[in-house]
């Protein structure tokens, strides 16, 4: 029998059936299908979110989409005739009916952590670090869904320090006043707390390219991509790495003793860059410190360092992690895809609202 998950109805509310789960909900707009299901508390098999894995491919049966991605870069053409797409990266255009290929479930294996601590990294953004019963074995760069047992809300989040051993995971959340999970997890009434988490999801990893290494983060994607960064401090032996960062204020960069682990890197260049620098930041700018969105001045910034580093303008073997506001992502991607940089040498976490 279907299980109908459905809000409050509007007259152009569109639905969406899973043939093979027995689940209906409601279409939210401008949501994708993916995030629509997550929203109604249906776990649909999913990763990256970002349309890279194709764990979450479903088939078309009724209705009609929109694909923000090339579904012929995706699919062979049987597969397309077939109706294969990719459900985070969809918006339905009607009320559609699909199929899962995977098997499908409601739950995500999700298991009881306690949180442990919360410290404070910028005034927006802290760490949350839970205990585990059992070793959660998350890749860097990967993240789970933190869900608030007593609402059953969760939100996902990039995992931005891993210890198996001891059991201890943290994610560095910034802290959304308005937020349903965010407000919740980051109150020091949490601490002691129990909280639900979900099994590691997510391929954001570095490339196995062997030149420079380019960072472009936001917020708290720093957390995430210096994860990355601190796992892979061998293969980065010797080649450069530049940390671009992007906030509002010098306030919402990380300090200097979270950033000084990338200074264990042995060639690592830290570019803070200000959106709305205050003039106290202008003032105390390091003469690192850009004032700007990165995407508009990523080219002059590139040259720049070629010349400061005497390396070539080739991007050929460059690998290049990107992590944070999908808008800082999206527009970074194509001044990069512009500037030469390999498709398959760059990797992402876009940190889109999220859950249910
Ligand atoms: C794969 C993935 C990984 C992620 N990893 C992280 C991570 O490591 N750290 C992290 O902080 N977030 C991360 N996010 C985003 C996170 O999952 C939540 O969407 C975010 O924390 C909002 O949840 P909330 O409970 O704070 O707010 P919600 O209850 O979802 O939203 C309530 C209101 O809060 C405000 N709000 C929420 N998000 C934003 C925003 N980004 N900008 C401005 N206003 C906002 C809006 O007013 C919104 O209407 C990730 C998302 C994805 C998809
Ligand atoms: S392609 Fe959709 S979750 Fe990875």
């Amino acid at each position: 029998m279907l299980k109908h998950l459905f809000q409050r109805k509007s007259r152009e509310t569109l639905s969406c059936e899973i043939l093979n789960s027995g689940f209906a909900f409601d279409l939210q707009d401008k949501a994708t299908i993916l995030q629509s299901a997550m929203n109604a508390g249906v776990t649909m098999a999913h990763n990256c979110q970002v349309g890279s894995c194709k764990e979450c491919c479903c088939k078309l049966i009724e209705g009609d989409i929109k694909s923000h991605v090339e579904l012929d870069y995706l699919f062979d053409k049987e597969e397309i005739e077939a109706g294969y797409f990719l459900p985070c990266q969809s918006v339905a255009k009607t009320s559609v009916v699909i199929e899962s290929l995977k098997d499908f479930s409601d739950t995500d294996g999700y298991a009881t952590v306690s949180v442990e601590s919360i410290r404070s990294l910028t005034p927006k953004i802290k760490r949350l670090t839970v205990r585990s019963q059992k070793p959660i074995y998350p890749k860097p760069g990967q993240y789970c869904n933190l869900m608030l047992p007593e609402s059953g809300e969760y939100r996902s989040y990039s995992f931005s320090e891993q210890d198996d051993i001891e059991m201890l995971y943290s994610f560095d959340i910034t802290h959304h006043a308005a937020g349903r999970v965010s407000a919740h997890l980051l109150s020091q009434a949490a601490i002691g707390s129990e909280i639900k988490v979900s099994k590691p999801h997510g391929c954001f990893s570095l490339s196995n390219a062997k030149g420079p290494v380019l960072c472009i983060v936001a917020g708290s994607g720093q957390g995430a991509v210096m994860n990355i960064l601190r796992s892979s401090k061998e293969t980065l032996k010797h080649r450069p790495v530049f940390f671009m960062c992007s906030t509002k204020t010098m306030s919402g960069q990380y300090s200097k003793s979270d950033i000084d682990e990338l200074n264990q890197l042995s060639d690592c260049h830290y570019i803070p860059f200000l959106t709305q620098a205050q003039p106290n930041d202008i003032q105390t700018q390091s003469g690192y410190t850009r004032i700007g969105r990165i995407p508009l001045q990523l080219k002059q910034e590139l040259s720049k360092l070629l010349e400061q580093c005497s390396l070539s303008s080739d991007f050929e073997d460059w690998s290049v992690l990107l992590c944070g506001a999908p808008g800082l992502i999206d527009d970074s991607l194509t001044v990069l895809d512009d500037m030469g940089f390999r498709k398959n040498h760059i990797a992402f976490d876009k940190y889109e609202l999220s859950g249910g």
